[in-house]
């Protein structure tokens, strides 16, 4: 079908009538028809190009051939029974394909739908398997919108805000190993897990220290508390390799996974060490639709495509090509810009300013190109491309953002 069979018209208008007031917006009134490639297709046929990626969740681009067609496949076969209902092959293989590349030897999976779904199972794990209640979370971490999830968030105080008290027994730390290890020695037996974004996605895109993911390790092994990685928004290759935890050397005991896993369809992951899984009874935690088989294909394709059309080395190559340029441009704007970071093709650009912020990126959108912000008070603005991005398209993101810059 094509988009002008649809009926689309006045979206923000109608939307306005039915859709719940409680979803926060990055733009006024952005309405499309459709995704290809690289680009979203606007509501006046023209093409933006995606360096928001659906909150880094189109990680081929949208509508990859492959992966749409893994999708049409699939729904012909199976759209649902649920894992606890039978096997069947997509759950199956996709957790064989994430055991081939997850950094845990034998790491086994759990499915569910979303990145706070992800999260959930993997506090749960944690909680369960080490027979300790108490959660040790980071300052400035997102980890979801569920109420366990958000328990664990603080990266902006809003996500809170109407609904503590939320879970107890969580320990909020900022990033310190000495304060980390103060809390696991004044709380002997209490502390079960560590939970902590290798790169903050929503906290502003920080990378944390390997230094310090590294002393989190080590302070997990010596008081027998669990290590988390949320890589939700690092994972499956933003970052130039599979998981970011491996820019670190740091191997987590669990991992939380989603958005970009597959394509954009509801799919979250908790992996786990075997030894760790081993311990979760049948029964403690489980999900009608984690897993459905549109989705686990979608993700099979996903990760086959990253692979043959070696997507991770793009990532590496042309996310040191779109930083080197973004740098240049912090010279250029050294009053405008703050700081620009990240791994791969996951950078941010730092403002220290929500104003010039929300300026640039409707000028960027006026101009075709989407970016995003994030960050405690939305300073900062994210290039989370897909990681099929070609310089070509960097060259034009870059010259509509330069614009942007100019025109502050
Ligand atoms: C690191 C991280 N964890 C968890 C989540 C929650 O994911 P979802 O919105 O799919 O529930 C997000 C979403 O932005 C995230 O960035």
């Amino acid at each position: 079908m094509s988009y002008n069979e649809l009926v689309m018209k006045n979206l923000k208008q109608r939307g306005l009538k039915v859709i719940s007031p409680v979803l926060g917006k990055y733009f006024d009134d952005f309405e499309i028809k459709g995704g290809k490639n690289g680009y979203l297709i606007g509501q006046d046929s023209k093409q933006y190009l995606d360096f928001a990626t659906g909150i880094a969740c189109c990680i081929v681009g949208h509508c990859h051939p492959k992966v749409s067609a893994a999708i049409k496949k699939q729904a012909d076969i199976l759209l649902h029974t649920c894992i606890g209902v039978a096997y069947y092959e997509p759950y199956v293989k996709l957790a064989e394909e994430l055991q081939k590349i997850a950094p845990m030897k034998g790491a086994m999976s759990f499915f569910c739908q979303s990145g706070s779904e992800a999260v959930e199972a993997s506090i749960k794990l944690a909680k369960y398997a080490s027979k300790k209640p108490g959660i040790i979370a980071f300052q400035g971490g997102f980890h979801g919108r569920t109420l366990g999830a958000l328990s664990i968030t603080t990266s902006k105080l809003k996500y809170r805000d109407g609904y503590e008290p939320l879970l107890p027994e969580i320990y909020v730390a900022p990033l310190d190993l000495k304060v980390v290890e103060g809390l696991l020695v004044s709380h002997p037996g209490q502390i079960g897990g560590m939970i902590i974004e290798p790169i903050f996605g929503e906290g502003g895109y920080t990378v944390v220290d390997k230094v310090f993911l590294k002393g989190l390790r080590q302070l997990g092994d010596k008081y027998n508390v669990l290590l988390i990685f949320d890589e939700v928004q690092t994972g499956i290759g933003h970052t130039g390799k599979w998981f970011a935890c491996e820019h670190a050397g740091v191997v987590p005991d669990i991992i939380a996974l989603a958005k970009g896993i597959a394509s954009g369809l509801p799919l979250g992951a908790c992996l786990a060490k075997p030894e760790v899984m081993a311990k979760w009874s049948p029964g403690a935690h489980g999900s009608t639709f984690g897993g459905n088989p549109v989705c686990c294909a979608a993700a099979i394709a996903t990760l086959k495509t990253i692979q043959d059309e070696k997507m991770l080395a793009n990532a590496v190559k042309l996310g040191a090509y779109l930083k080197k340029k973004l740098s240049a441009l912090h010279q250029q704007h050294s009053a405008l810009i703050k700081d620009v970071r990240g791994l791969g093709l996951m950078l941010g650009v730092d403002f220290g300013d929500s104003a010039s912020v929300k300026s640039i990126i409707n000028y960027c959108l006026k101009n075709k190109l989407v970016l995003i912000s994030t960050g405690a008070d939305g300073t900062v603005i994210r290039f989370i491309p897909p990681l099929n991005v070609t310089r070509q398209q960097i060259d034009q993101a870059l010259k509509i953002f330069a614009a942007a810059l100019d025109n502050v």
